[in-house]
Parts: C-alpha cells; structure tokens; sequence
C-alpha cells in the first residue's frame, strides 16, 4: 500500500498546534511528504504561529532526517491575518530553540530578502503561505523557482479559498497547465507541485494512483480533519475551564456582596426602626 511507510509518520499527531487553524487538515500529507522523500532543504515561507512549519521539523526530528529547515517571516502580519504583535515571533522562537535548534533556523524578515541566502537549485521542499493575492503570490512563486531542486515540490496553500482578496486559485489555473501536481481540495486547500524535472518516486506514485483512484487523498482529508476536530474539542475544553473559573470567581463575589447588604440592611433597620402603627 504506497500511504504505508516504515515509520507510518503520517498517522501521528502533531505536538505544536495554536491558532489560526487553517493548515491543520494537511498535517498528515506534511507528515508523509517527509518521511517519502527527506528532503536535504526545506523553506517555508510565511509561517506565522508555526503549525505547518513545526509539523515538518517534527517530522525531521522524529525521524531521524537530515533536512535543514527554514522558516521566512517578518512575523508582523499582513493583510489576511492582519498586524500581530511580538508574542507569536518570541513562542515561535521559543520552540524552535528548545525543539529544533539544531537542524532549524528562523529568518525574521521579507521573503524576497531571504532569496541571498539560498543558492539556485538547492532546496527540495518550498512551503509558500504568505500573502495570498494573486500578485503576492505569483511573485513568490517566480522568484523562489530558481532556488527549487531537479526534485523540488512547491507546496501552496489556501488553493480553495475565494474569499475577496485571496486568489491563489487564479494562479493554480496557470500552474495545473505546466506542472504535473497534487491537489488536496479539503480545507482551505493545498497543492504538492513537481517544479523539478525529477520527481521523487513516491510523489510520482502517489499522482498516478490519485488519478485512478481519489480515495486516496481522501484518506488523507480523513486523518487531517480527525487532528482538526481534536484540536478545536481541546480548544473548548479550555475555554470551558476557563468559563467555569471565570463563573466560580463571580460567585465568591457575588456572596461577598450578598454579605454586605445583609449586614448594611441590618445598619439601615437599626438605624431607622419600622415606626409603630
Ligand atoms: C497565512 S500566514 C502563515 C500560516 C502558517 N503557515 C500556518 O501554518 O498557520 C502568513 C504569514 O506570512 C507572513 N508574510 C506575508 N507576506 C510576507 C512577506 N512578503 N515577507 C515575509 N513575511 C510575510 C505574515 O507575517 C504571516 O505571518
């Protein structure tokens, strides 16, 4: 069975999740994608609160890869996810430090300057999730393709998503015609494309069986929408927790207050006795 690897990664759940929770559904093909083919470079290009780029190097570091992993963001925002402040680079970092200091490095800054640090032809794996205008998109796509590999995957996200403002379909339209792909229409989407003139074996296997056969990419929607739902169940756990303590603190309140009418009404009886009928 091709999904079936020695290590059966894809089947593990993710250990760094936090908001927002777009890329989760697709954890598990990140998950496979790394084991398959070990990529020697992999770039990622806006990666936020890390929950796609942390699910490569957990891969890496559970398996025992030899990837180098970068991630490229101002960790400022832009205008889909909008201006965060400096808390989400400093948890960002934190993990990365603590987890993957040593095969994973952190560029904090715009991804066109992050290009001098790459050579041409060298990296395997190009996640591109940044600004998702069809400009933005487009011109991250054309400056980075140089530096892909004879076997470069680009992964692009949010293919599916036709909110105002977001138009990486229109920019699928164009690449459908010249590379041969993956495509995983399920969340906000993303696609696998063979940018190299050598596909890794795996990708190529997995193309032509999901031409036959959707089920296969199917199965993947399956184990990504299952860490979805687990992620957003612990979510209002926590929320819940939260309300509950929120709640019990408002009673302590309340019942002080309570208290103190009693005692001022008791004052208030003393003070202006009921006058005799
Ligand atoms: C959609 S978020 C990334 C989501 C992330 N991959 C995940 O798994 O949740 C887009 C990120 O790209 C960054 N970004 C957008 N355009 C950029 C640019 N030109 N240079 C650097 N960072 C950019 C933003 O700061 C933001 O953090």
């Amino acid at each position: 069975m091709l999904l079936s690897t020695p290590g059966n990664y894809f089947l593990g759940k993710p250990q760094f999740l936090d908001n927002p929770h777009g890329w989760i559904p697709h954890i598990p093909f990140a998950f496979w994608l790394m084991e398959v083919i070990d990529p020697s470079v992999l770039v990622e290009l806006g990666t936020y609160s890390g929950n796609s780029y942390f699910a490569f190097c957990q891969a890496r570091k559970a398996l025992g890869l030899s990837t180098r992993c970068f991630a490229v963001d101002t960790w400022q925002g832009d205008m889909h996810v909008g201006n965060y402040g400096k808390e989400i680079y400093e948890q960002v970092s934190k993990i990365n430090q603590k987890e993957f200091a040593g095969f994973s490095t952190l560029l904090r800054m715009e991804f066109d300057k992050a290009l001098d640090s790459f050579s041409e032809g060298s990296i395997d794996v190009l996640h591109i999730d940044g600004t998702h205008t069809y400009a933005a998109a487009r011109n991250d796509f054309d400056n980075w393709l140089p530096k892909m590999s004879h076997q470069g995957i680009i992964l692009l996200h949010d293919t599916e998503v036709r909110r105002p403002g977001f138009e990486v379909w229109k920019l699928m339209e164009e690449i459908r015609k010249r590379y041969k792909l993956l495509e995983f229409p399920f969340g906000e989407g993303l696609a696998a494309i063979c940018t190299g003139e050598n596909p890794p074996a795996p990708i190529n296997e997995l193309i032509e069986l999901s031409k036959k056969d959707l089920q296969i990419i199917q199965w993947f929607e399956i184990l990504g929408n299952n860490i979805l739902l687990e992620k957003e169940r612990e979510d209002l756990k926590q929320e819940t927790k939260k309300w509950k303590q929120k709640t019990a603190a408002i009673n302590v309140e309340l019942l002080k207050e309570k208290r103190k009418t009693k005692t001022l009404k008791k004052q208030l009886g003393q003070n202006h006795p009921n006058p005799k009928p």
